[in-house]
């Protein structure tokens, strides 16, 4: 994608301004702002109708700007030296010092810290004298933002400007790892926790559906297009859209597929602009085949069975 430096400078002036504002990155749409201003953060939580207690993402340019908000550790290098900038979320200690605004850690001394990849963001936070919180372009418990049109259907005019960026080209939220002890993964996301355990070379514990909530990403229902979904479908009735992991060789216009050969990279790309297309249809419900567990599978299935629980939602 060609980069527009005057949409970017636009981005600078608004957030310099404490506005809210959303940029591309190559996992999901953010919705950001300055995350050392208290004022720019609570207009995130308003926008998004998140509860107060569920803490914000801050992404950074590079380590050398992380260092004056958190306490760094030997896994958190190893790591960042070969995913970063990529889809990967860190948990830290926040340092004493940090002039992180108070409203994005509820009062806690832990933060989540990401490195984006996509370069019309990097190009941004590179011009910024502050970091930026952005959860996911979403009002909270929906599915997320691939593009800048998801963006506008979501939100409208209330959001004073959307950094163009083209389609996420990864399609899922970052993989989040405490590192602040053992490590574990608090969700999984765009960088397979195999790939991780290569370099940390330690066990590391998966902890996505604790019975305490660690991380509210780790809600029973979340990522939810708005209608019913059925797992694991042999069947469908006529009124229903069935998503499919790979292409079939005939096929009904009711039948979307997440990937031409069942390649689960793919299918993870294209899963949420999927499921926002089959919302526009009328389908009463989703039928969705059985997806094998492993590599992006695990995080496919993850976000569709959060999203199947819209179901058992009573509001
Ligand atoms: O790919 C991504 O991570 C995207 C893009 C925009 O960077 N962001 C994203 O943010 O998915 P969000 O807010 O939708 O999900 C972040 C998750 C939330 O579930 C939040 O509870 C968790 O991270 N989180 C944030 N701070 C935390 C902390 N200090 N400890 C534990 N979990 C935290
Ligand atoms: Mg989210």
């Amino acid at each position: 994608m060609k980069m527009n430096l005057a949409n970017i400078k636009k981005a600078k002036k608004l957030l310099h301004k404490r506005e809210c504002i959303a940029i591309p990155t190559e996992t999901v749409y953010g919705l950001a702002g300055n995350a050392y201003s208290d004022q720019a953060c609570q207009k995130i939580y308003k926008l998004k109708k998140r509860p107060k207690n569920n803490p914000l993402i801050v992404h950074y340019l590079n380590i050398q700007r992380l260092k004056k908000d958190c306490h760094l550790n030997n896994d958190f290098i190893k790591l960042y030296k070969k995913f970063c900038p990529g889809p990967l979320t860190f948990i830290l200690n926040l340092k004493k010092s940090s002039k992180i605004s108070k409203i994005i850690t509820n009062k806690k001394n832990t933060l989540a810290v990401r490195f984006p990849r996509h370069s019309v963001t990097r190009r941004l936070l590179k011009i910024l004298e502050f970091p930026l919180a952005a959860p996911s372009a979403n009002p909270s418990s929906r599915v997320s933002a691939v593009t800048s049109n998801d963006v506008k259907e979501d939100f409208g005019k209330k959001i004073k400007y959307i950094l163009e960026g083209g389609k996420s080209y990864i399609g899922v939220e970052s993989t989040i790892i405490d590192l602040r002890k053992n490590p574990q993964i608090l969700r999984l996301g765009g960088l397979n926790v195999s790939t991780i355990q290569k370099i940390l070379r330690k066990k590391i514990t998966i902890n996505n559906k604790p019975s305490k909530i660690v991380s509210p990403g780790q809600l029973k229902v979340h990522y939810s297009p708005g209608l019913p979904i059925r797992l694991n479908a042999k069947n469908i009735s006529k009124d229903e859209a069935y998503l499919l992991i790979r292409k079939k060789k005939v096929s009904k216009p009711n039948y979307y597929f997440l990937s031409q050969k069942g390649n689960l990279k793919e299918a993870a790309k294209n899963l949420y602009s999927t499921l926002r297309k089959i919302k526009k249809k009328k389908y009463s419900s989703i039928a969705v085949c059985k997806i094998p567990d492993r590599g992006y599978g695990k995080t496919i299935n993850d976000r569709l069975l959060r999203a199947s629980r819209f179901n058992e939602k009573t509001t």
